[in-house]
């Protein structure tokens, strides 16, 4: 999983490439390069980490010209160094690569028998030397490409420059996005259009198999068999160019946002002043749904898992739900009153991906809860509702968990009304709850500082447990996940009734111990599962209802939530796991909104 770019223009285009692999970042900060063909030559800089480390270096060794491609890379095959990052050039061509080639070991080794050396571990080197042997054997440079990627297996975006040809660049894709954008004085290939959206405001996104030609001002579309073809253009957003806005993290800016866009996104999903449910203006037809599988990844996963207890509970739709990875290596019992269900913040997850193009040719119906709109799950599913986040910058996902659960429960609420499973009085109780949802984020980050304090008291601890039970179990599996991802602390999510069925072995007086208790059905049982901890000198740090004698007793610390209704516990509650994972991170001083090893959106299975 890489960002990839491609600028052709009347100018320099060295540094628009780096001012756009910033933007790119995301998808992978491993590394970072660029190649531009100029004068019968390719100049190529790469180098090891961020998109920064690349600019440094341009600054001290620039390379110039008027086209170039450029990349950010999140490793796959072989080490995240310099030899690896890619553009790949082998002597007539350069390539930018995302995605992953399935059969190159195959390839490799026919051409190694043949002589040919490789440089890198990479997947990707194939693409190029096998560019450039078609080149070496006369062939002219889209014939060279084309001939090439009908031996490729698997998911990829490729963008390629030739040596000898200053203006020319050639893409294709086949799973993984490219789209263009033509600007003035300029042609775009990218990734995204978030990355581009500084140049214009319309794009336009290649299918599968479309080979893109672009030299000079012209851009020719071309299917597999080089047949000219169109695609249709389509209006982008704006990046959001508030960049930081005075905040430390884009996740700390992101927690903050919660209250306004989960407004936004509930308002769409719901009419506040009439208590009913807007779901009736998608032309979707639920009436015969029984049974819905949801399938997603990590924090995405997790809004599936609170989504299902909620379509049980209140719509009495039974769920299966599955990890993405998983999804398809089961047998799902796909029928026709079943309804596929992905959630995902990027919309690009390879698994999740994979798991609805199998639902989809088991005829299932797909419906998928999104945040980028033109992402490729969107685009391949028969219902899109969004989620109404805004850009997600920062890696671990926080906004975008909340927002999927308003829209999640949005849905639930609509399905529980047409399957006749709650009545008037009772859906208006629950958008009720809804409503409320907004303000109550707003009162909860007011604990930022008691957090904090908590922060202090446990970022050098090695290890944390979460432990919650019913609709908290999520969110003891969101709060450590969040935990261990930015600030590297091992933490684990449990049912707090598992707890003595084996992780009670790891309470000492070192372990702290995130208890998730809302005033439930379950408050009473928690508070055993807490003495057992207390007893055996854990720290315990308890989100939810706090009394003041469990604050002597116990000697824990509390974080006071005073929500016990369905719908909104599991939003409300998941905020404070979101602070207290910032201010550890913080404290730790780890790389927050880009941790290593992960990538925000991860296109490779
Ligand atoms: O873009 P998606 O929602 O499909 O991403 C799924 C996961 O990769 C993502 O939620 C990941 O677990 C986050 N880093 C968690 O904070």
């Amino acid at each position: 999983m890489c960002g990839i770019i491609g600028i052709s223009a009347k100018k320099n285009v060295s540094n628009d490439i780096v001012q756009c692999l910033k933007h790119l970042s995301y998808r992978g900060y491993d590394s970072a390069g660029l190649s531009i063909a100029k004068d019968n030559e390719i100049l190529e800089r790469k180098i090891q980490g961020k998109v920064t480390n690349l600019e440094n270096f341009l600054n001290n060794y620039p390379i110039s010209g008027n086209c170039g491609i450029g990349h950010t890379r999140w490793a796959t095959h072989g080490e995240p160094n310099t030899i690896n990052a890619h553009p790949h050039t082998i002597s007539n061509v350069s390539v930018v690569h995302n995605g992953i080639i399935e059969n190159y070991h195959d390839l490799k080794t026919i051409l190694e028998k043949s002589g040919v050396n490789f440089i890198s571990d990479t997947d990707t080197e194939i693409i190029s030397q096998l560019i450039n042997i078609e080149l070496i054997n006369g062939k002219k440079p889209l014939e060279a490409f084309k001939n090439t990627i009908t031996k490729l297996k698997g998911a990829y975006a490729i963008v390629a420059i030739f040596r000898g040809y200053d203006d020319l660049m050639i893409g294709t894709k086949l799973g993984s996005p490219l789209l263009y954008m033509k600007a003035k004085n300029m042609i775009l290939l990218s990734s995204d259009a978030y990355s581009i959206s500084d140049y214009g405001s319309s794009v336009t996104y290649l299918e599968d198999g479309d080979i893109i030609v672009t030299e000079k001002s012209k851009i020719s579309l071309h299917d597999h068999s080089l047949k000219t073809i169109q695609r249709p253009s389509k209006k982008i957003k704006k990046r959001d160019k508030d960049g930081l806005n005075g905040y430390d993290h884009f996740m700390i800016k992101e927690i903050k946002e919660q209250p306004d866009v989960l407004s936004h996104a509930l308002s769409y999903y719901l009419n506040f002043s009439k208590y009913k449910i807007n779901l009736e203006k998608y032309n979707f037809d639920f009436t015969k749904i029984n049974r819905i599988i949801i399938s997603a990844c990590g924090t995405a996963y997790f809004a599936g898992m609170v989504a299902k207890s909620w379509f049980e509970d209140i719509a009495n739709i039974k769920v299966d739900l599955d990890i993405a990875s998983e999804f398809r290596y089961k047998k799902m019992f796909f029928d026709n009153k079943t309804l596929s269900l992905f959630i995902s913040q990027s919309g690009e997850t390879a698994d999740t991906l994979a798991a609805l193009r199998h639902a989809k040719e088991n005829d299932q119906k797909i419906v998928s809860v999104v945040n980028t709109v033109e992402s490729s799950i969107a685009k391949e599913s028969d219902l899109v509702l969004p989620i109404f986040a805004g850009q997600e910058i920062g890696v671990a996902s926080t906004k975008a968990f909340t927002c999927q659960l308003a829209t999640l429960a949005s849905l639930v609420l609509f399905l529980a009304k047409k399957k006749r499973h709650i009545n008037a009085s009772q859906e208006k109780a629950l958008i009720e709850e809804l409503v409320h949802i907004p303000s109550q984020v707003l009162d909860v980050l007011k604990y930022e500082n008691d957090i904090k304090k908590i922060a202090k008291d446990i970022h050098k601890s090695s290890s944390a447990i979460f432990m919650g039970r019913g609709a908290t179990l999520p969110l003891a599996l969101e709060g450590a996940l969040k935990l261990k991802e930015i600030s590297y602390i091992h933490a684990e999510g449990i049912a707090s009734g598992e707890l003595k069925h084996g992780a009670i072995a790891l309470v000492d007086k070192k372990l702290p111990v995130i208890v998730l208790a809302p005033d439930d059905i379950f408050y009473v049982k928690n508070l055993s599962n807490m003495n057992e901890v207390y007893s055996r000198g854990g720290k315990i740090i308890l989100v939810g209802k706090v009394q003041n004698d469990q604050l002597k007793d116990l000697k824990l610390t509390g974080i006071n939530i005073e929500v016990n209704g369905k719908l909104n516990i599991p939003i409300i509650m998941s905020i404070p796991l979101q602070l207290l994972a910032y201010h550890v991170a913080k404290l730790r001083g780890t790389d927050i909104d880009q941790p290593r090893n992960l990538a925000k959106a991860v296109t490779v299975e």
